[in-house]
């Protein structure tokens, strides 16, 4: 990981909870990093993310749909992490035109902006498992059928092609990472806009009772932090993995009732079995986890904490951090 060294590097959505999980990962590799997070409330940027690396990174608080902004970021940066976006499933289908501002239309303005003014910028993107939709079958694969079951899977489609599209025709050196559940210190658990486990783990803290939807049947993967951010610097570092993509994931599958238990478990607590909102029933993709064997193969890459212990670490974090990610209102 020597390459990050001394390397201008620019992350959007760098005050998010992933994105900030590798800005401290790539200061602690000695490179010079910058941030540009719009820090719109309803989204994952927390300025506390960032509290014991703020010295040593530079901040932007800038907007990714300003492609004018974005020109002035990318000009002389050795590699963008892009990570921005628009991440709750709801919003996306209770205001489609945001989330195809930013997860799209402002993913092809970051590429125009890389082609005329520093084409020589190594890319990782952030996708999504969502994309896939219900799966045909179990592990997904990369093969799987693109069928995704919202907006913001149709979006970040859209997303990831620009970066494939632009590796390809303009040499733009592009990889994509689909990510399953990250969950870590940071995570945004003030509401389910980022994914239900932030939820549940705020639930848990407050003494109140998680609600699982449904019967709690639904399996799934999940990663922490430290290995999502694992896997987006062996992206950006390996010449194989360009113009590539590949799906994140874990062998530990869990369904939701065993999760909340384990939590309860953990921390002690209570959950219960709800009925699905119809909102939520409308776009959910029942039963999902992803072979993770190409990047495996490929990059080296696979988790390294267990849920155990990084069920342990967030909770640990969250609760000792909590008047800096919810106000005091009960879930
Ligand atoms: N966390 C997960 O489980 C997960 C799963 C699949 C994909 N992803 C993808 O990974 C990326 C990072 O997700 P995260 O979990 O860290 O979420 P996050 O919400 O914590 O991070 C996204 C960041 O982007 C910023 N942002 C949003 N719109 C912006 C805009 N218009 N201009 C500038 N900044 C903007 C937000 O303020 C936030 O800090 C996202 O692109 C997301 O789609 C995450």
């Amino acid at each position: 990981m020597n390459s990050f060294e001394n390397a201008s590097i620019l992350i959007t959505g760098g005050i998010g909870f992933i994105g900030s999980s590798l800005a401290r990962r790539l200061v602690g590799l000695g490179a010079r990093v910058t941030l540009a997070d719009s820090l719109i409330p309803q989204y994952g940027g927390n300025l506390r993310n960032i509290a014991d690396i703020r010295a040593r990174v530079t901040v932007n608080v800038c907007d990714v749909r300003d492609r004018f902004a974005m020109e002035h970021l990318v000009r002389g940066q050795d590699y963008l992490f892009n990570l921005a976006g628009q991440t709750s499933h709801i919003d996306s289908m209770t205001d489609p035109q945001t989330d195809l501002d930013i997860n799209a239309s402002a993913q092809l303005s970051i590429l125009e902006a890389c082609r005329r003014v520093n084409a020589r910028i190594r890319l990782v993107f952030a996708s999504t498992r969502q994309l896939y939709g219900r799966p045909d079958y179990l592990p997904v694969d990369e093969k799987h059928p693109i069928r995704p079951v919202d907006v913001n899977g149709i979006n970040k489609l859209a997303g990831e092609g620009y970066h494939l599209l632009y590796s390809q025709v303009h040499g733009i050196r592009s990889s994509v990472l689909r990510l399953t559940n990250t969950y870590g210190p940071g995570m945004r658990v003030k509401d389910a806009r980022q994914t239900f486990l932030g939820i549940w783990v705020r639930q848990l803290i407050e003494g109140s009772t998680i609600k699982v939807f449904g019967d709690g049947t639904q399996l799934r993967d999940f990663n922490y932090v430290d290995d999502c951010v694992d896997a987006l610097l062996r992206a950006a570092d390996s010449d194989d993995a360009i113009g590539k993509v590949y799906n994140l994931g874990s062998e530990e599958v869990i369904s939701l009732k065993d999760l909340a238990e384990k939590l309860t478990r953990l921390r002690g607590g209570r959950y219960e079995l709800v009925a699905f909102p119809p909102e939520r029933k409308a776009i959910d993709i029942g039963d999902y986890y992803s072979d993770f064997s190409l990047i495996r193969r490929e990059l080296g890459w696979s988790p390294k904490i267990g849920l155990d212990e990084g069920l342990v670490r967030t909770i640990e974090y969250v609760g000792s951090n909590r008047r800096h990610y919810w106000d005091g209102t009960p879930a």
